[in-house]
This record gives C-alpha cells, sequence and structure tokens, in this order.
C-alpha cells in the first residue's frame, strides 16, 4: 500500500465494518494512515477489531451508545461487511437468500439507522456493492443483495442530504481476497480475461477509493456509484466479441472493413 500523501482525515471518526480481512481491513489500515480514528469492526473475534454482528440491532446500539460517549459524534461510516452464497437461481433456498440479504442489505441499513444520529454535515458514508450490482451474475443471493443496496444507498443519498450526510457507493470487481479465494480457479480464470486490465484487483486499490469518498474532497459527491474493478463492467459481453475478432481471420483479406 502507497503512503497516503497528506492526513486529510485527520480528527475524524470513522466505522468500517467486517475489518477483520480483505478490504475492510485494508481500509481501516489506510484510514488511520490518513489521520483518521478507525474502529474497527468484525463479526469475527480478531485482534484490534471491535465485535460487531452487522445483523444484530442490539449490537449498532451498544456500539452507537460508545460511540455517542467516547466521542459526540461520528464523522464516516464503511458498509463493507459482506457474505456471498453461490447457488444459482435451480437451487437457492429462501433461508439462504435472507442470510445473505440480511448481512449485505440489513446490515448496511442498519448501520446506517444508528450511526446517523451521530453524524453532523460533512459526513460520509460509503457502501460496498460489487460488480454483481452492475450486470448479471450467476449467484442470485448475493447478486440481489446487490442490487438491493443500490437502491438503498440511493435512497439513503436521498434522505441524508437536507442533513449535509453524503452516501456513495463503490463497486469492486474481482479482488484478491479471502472471499474470492474461496471460489472455483474458473472464476479467477474467467475474471482476469473479461477484465479489460487484464489483471485482478488488491485490497490497496480499493482503500484509496473509500478514504476519498470520506474525504472532504469529495464534498459535492454524493448518491454516487463508482466501480473500482479494471473495466470488466464497462464492456457488457463485448470484449469477448473484440477479442474473438481480433484473433480472427479477416474473411474479404483487408484488415479495416
Ligand atoms: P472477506 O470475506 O475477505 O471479508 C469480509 C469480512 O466481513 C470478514 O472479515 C467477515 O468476518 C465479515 N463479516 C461477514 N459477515 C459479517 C457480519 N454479519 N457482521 C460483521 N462482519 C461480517 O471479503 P472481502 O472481499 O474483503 O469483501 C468486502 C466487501 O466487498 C463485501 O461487501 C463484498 O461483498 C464486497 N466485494 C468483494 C469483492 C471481491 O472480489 N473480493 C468484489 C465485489 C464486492
Amino acid at each position: 500500500m502507497t503512503d497516503p500523501r497528506s492526513k486529510r482525515l485527520l480528527g475524524k471518526v470513522v466505522v468500517v465494518t467486517g475489518a477483520a480481512r480483505g478490504q475492510g481491513a485494508a481500509e481501516a489500515r489506510l484510514l488511520t494512515l490518513e489521520g483518521a480514528r478507525v474502529i474497527p469492526t468484525d463479526v469475527a473475534g480478531a485482534p484490534g477489531c471491535r465485535r460487531l454482528d452487522v445483523t444484530s440491532e442490539r449490537d449498532w446500539a451498544e456500539l452507537a451508545d460508545e460511540l455517542r460517549e467516547s466521542y459526540g459524534q461520528v464523522h464516516g461510516l464503511v458498509n463493507n461487511a459482506g457474505i456471498t452464497w453461490r447457488a444459482r437461481l435451480g437451487d437457492v433456498h429462501p433461508a439462504d437468500m435472507a442470510r445473505v440479504h440480511a448481512v449485505n442489505v440489513t446490515g448496511p441499513l442498519l448501520g446506517m439507522q444508528y450511526v446517523t444520529p451521530l453524524m453532523r454535515p460533512g459526513a460520509s458514508i460509503v457502501n460496498v456493492g460489487s460488480s454483481a450490482a452492475l450486470t448479471a451474475h450467476y449467484p442470485v443471493a448475493y447478486t440481489t443483495s446487490k442490487w438491493a443496496l443500490r437502491g438503498l444507498s440511493k435512497t439513503a443519498a436521498l434522505e441524508l442530504g437536507p442533513l449535509g450526510i453524503r452516501v456513495n457507493t463503490i463497486h469492486p470487481g474481482y479482488i484478491e481476497t479471502g472471499m474470492t479465494a474461496s471460489a472455483a480457479p474458473a472464476f479467477r480464470e474467467v475474471n482476469v480475461r473479461e477484465t479489460p486490465l487484464g489483471r485482478t484487483g488488491t485490497v490497496g486499490e480499493v482503500a484509496p477509493l473509500v478514504a476519498f469518498l470520506l474525504s472532504d474532497d469529495a464534498s459535492f459527491i454524493t448518491g454516487a456509484e463508482i466501480s473500482v474493478d479494471g473495466g470488466m463492467t464497462a464492456h457488457g459481453a463485448v470484449k469477448s466479441v473484440s477479442d474473438a475478432l481480433r484473433e480472427a481471420p479477416n474473411p474479404k483479406g483487408t484488415t479495416h472493413p
């Protein structure tokens, strides 16, 4: 991870969910380097992480009480915690749909409900969507949950704008973390093939976007959605077409018909 050029988050109190590993851990590290007082949280016990299950209203209420007492206000919330479940349309169970939506949609909802009362004008919320929120994708519970999160983020931006609180969504593509490591190798191969930059992304390439959106540099940005995916969602299926034609001989023997 590169050294931040400034301490642009100096003095800001920021809550990050799902911070025990992966993107959340990298975000907590970078935000701290940029001067924020980060409260890293996770359902998994991890050193330095406060335990918080994003689906538990009681956990959020307790955290909000603690934050009120310790800091008086909160400047940033990163709703990063998320889970996947790779069952397809034909075999996904309603219980798994509900479980995934509880973490990926209700979690950010509760986070915003409990933390925004501690926020003042200038505060910023970043919701972590996915390239799966922009396209069709085979894991149906995950895909629908991330599409729902887009709607939640837009609504929150509408509701919280008059309070001076910004809400934005980022959409990572294939990022090397424990989540993606748990998929079949073919998943990674196809993602690399379909990504114009021709590779996967790292947690260190997502965290700076989160830092920017939390900072005052993004003071007029709300309700926005920003992809950090190497261009994967920019092309639909056209990359495969383009690649195939680049290699194929032209029937008329010309290079540019
Ligand atoms: P990860 O699986 O490495 O880390 C997720 C963290 O969330 C874990 O520490 C886990 O303990 C925590 N978590 C799970 N359920 C929780 C709950 N109920 N309450 C609190 N914490 C909980 O995953 P990764 O890759 O770091 O994912 C972070 C976010 O980025 C997720 O929202 C994920 O959907 C999203 N994302 C990931 C992509 C990738 O390629 N890795 C691509 C697009 C989006």
